[in-house]
């Protein structure tokens, strides 16, 4: 048997087949290229290597993205009657685990495994996924930093995990040390857009601006070739100059990086699409027709009901294209799948539904109704995944309603905090001024 660039043994005695499993496995840990691609190069050499095929499903069914079920189930059939080391077979479950709905239990089983091999980085970063998605903070910091016992400083995978753990301490509000961490994973490879995107994170909820837009801008040319990922980081940049209030930079990114094919079909690029329009919604920029396209293309995820921190970014584009057609649909569809078995079912029914619910009031000017649903769970929302800087758009928007419908404590109370958790903001500092002149905000509530 052979062993993976980490040393993990692998399913196959094909040295070709390990060379493509190797270049997946790089291509994963950096969201780099067409790591399926080359995952179906090594199964191209080999059809029964389990390992490639539980990588397979494991990737897909990490998209949350319903229409790739039909290559997850590919995957897990034809791993089931492959070669499978016991590491294979756990890998292999957990992804079924996930394509079942039960992504706690994929989460649990994967964190298990690193612990027992912390050289499985597949592992560990496919659990540090679950644990973005679910909301693990505590987890996505101690998995990394757990599986860093078994790598020296400057070895194959070091850096990879430094960048991973960066991510989780800035998640857990360390941000001294997610900032060292980040910065060391980089300067080990540039390319390594998680890392940037941690440190990226740290200049966020630093509200950061003269450390963040350099940080992004000025290292653009070695993470964003390539990358899968690119267009979170740029989302990431455009955050920074919408808080230095320079919305036409906002709106040149959404239409060059963010969104640069209106029509795409990749959900994860949808979610960040439909949360910066929905922060230039909030600060009443004029977006044009650019949510029309956008609710377009979220259109064919909204009955899926399959993640709700999904559903809730589809609904975001419904009501800015004026879609109440696909917004009640989306409500339908989210009832729906509360009634559900799984993970899914209890997101959606304790987190992901009052957020919809509050954001389609907001949108019908139910501004009472939209801040008291918002803020009723905000509390826990970390539960259905994303990060503090993409759930920042719950409290954006309960801001909002508060200061639309002139609820003066509770706009108040929110501007403070905002204050005092980025005082270098000047978003926040815009805010807090619309706020201290509440009383001269146009009527814009309706009954409700
Ligand atoms: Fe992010």
């Amino acid at each position: 048997m052979l062993n993976d660039r980490y040393g993990n043994p692998v399913s196959t005695s094909s040295h070709a087949a390990v060379a493509h499993y190797d270049e997946a496995l790089d291509l994963i840990r950096l969201y780099r290229g067409d790591p399926v691609g080359a995952l179906d190069a090594a199964l191209a050499e080999d059809p029964e290597f389990g390992s490639a095929w539980a990588a397979r499903a494991g990737l897909l069914v990490q998209q949350t993205d319903k229409a790739l079920a039909d290559e997850v189930d590919k995957s897990l059939r034809a791993g089931a009657v492959s070669r499978l080391s016991n590491r294979d077979q756990i890998h292999l479950a957990a992804a079924r685990d996930w394509s079942d709905g039960y992504y706690l239990d994929g989460t649990r089983r994967l964190a298990s495994l690193a612990r027992e091999m912390p050289r499985d980085l597949l592992a560990v970063q496919f659990a540090h996924t679950g644990c973005f998605f679910l909301g693990m903070q505590t987890e996505l910091r101690d998995g990394p930093v757990q599986s860093l016992r078994a790598f020296r400083r400057g070895e194959d995978g070091y850096g990879v995990l430094m960048g991973m753990a960066s991510f989780g301490f800035e998640e857990c509000g360390d941000f001294a040390l997610a900032e060292d961490y980040g910065k060391e994973a980089v300067a080990i490879d540039p390319r390594d857009g998680w890392a940037v995107h941690a440190v990226a994170h740290v200049n966020e909820m630093r509200g950061d601006l003269d450390a963040g837009i350099p940080w992004l801008a000025d290292t653009a040319q070695d993470w964003a070739p390539e990358s899968g990922f690119a267009y979170h980081n740029w989302w990431h940049l455009a955050l920074l100059y919408l808080d230095a209030g320079n919305t036409d930079e906002v709106l040149r990114l959404y239409d060059t990086q963010v969104r640069p094919n209106p029509d795409s079909q990749v959900l994860l690029e949808g979610i960040d699409a439909s949360s910066l329009l929905w922060r230039l919604l909030l600060e009443g920029v004029d977006v044009g027709d650019r949510f029309e396209p956008l609710a377009a293309a979220w259109e064919r995820a909204a009955e899926d009901g399959n993640y709700a921190f999904n559903d809730l970014h589809a609904l975001m584009a419904f009501v800015g294209a004026g879609r109440n057609d696909l917004v009640e649909l989306t409500l339908k569809s989210m009832k729906r799948a509360a009634s559900c078995e799984g993970d899914n079912a209890y997101l959606t029914r304790a987190i992901g539904l009052p957020l919809a619910q509050g954001f389609a009031d907001f949108g019908a000017g139910r501004f009472a109704k939209a801040a008291e649903q918002i803020l009723g769970v905000r509390g826990i929302a970390q539960r259905f995944g994303g990060s503090h800087a993409q759930r920042d758009i719950l409290t954006l928007t309960a801001l909002h309603a508060a200061i639309r419908g002139k609820m003066k404590p509770v706009a108040e109370a929110l501007s403070h905090e905002r204050l005092q958790q980025k005082p270098r903001s000047a978003w926040a500092g815009r805010l807090a001024l619309r706020v201290s002149d509440i009383a001269r905000e146009p009527d814009l509530a309706r009954a409700g």
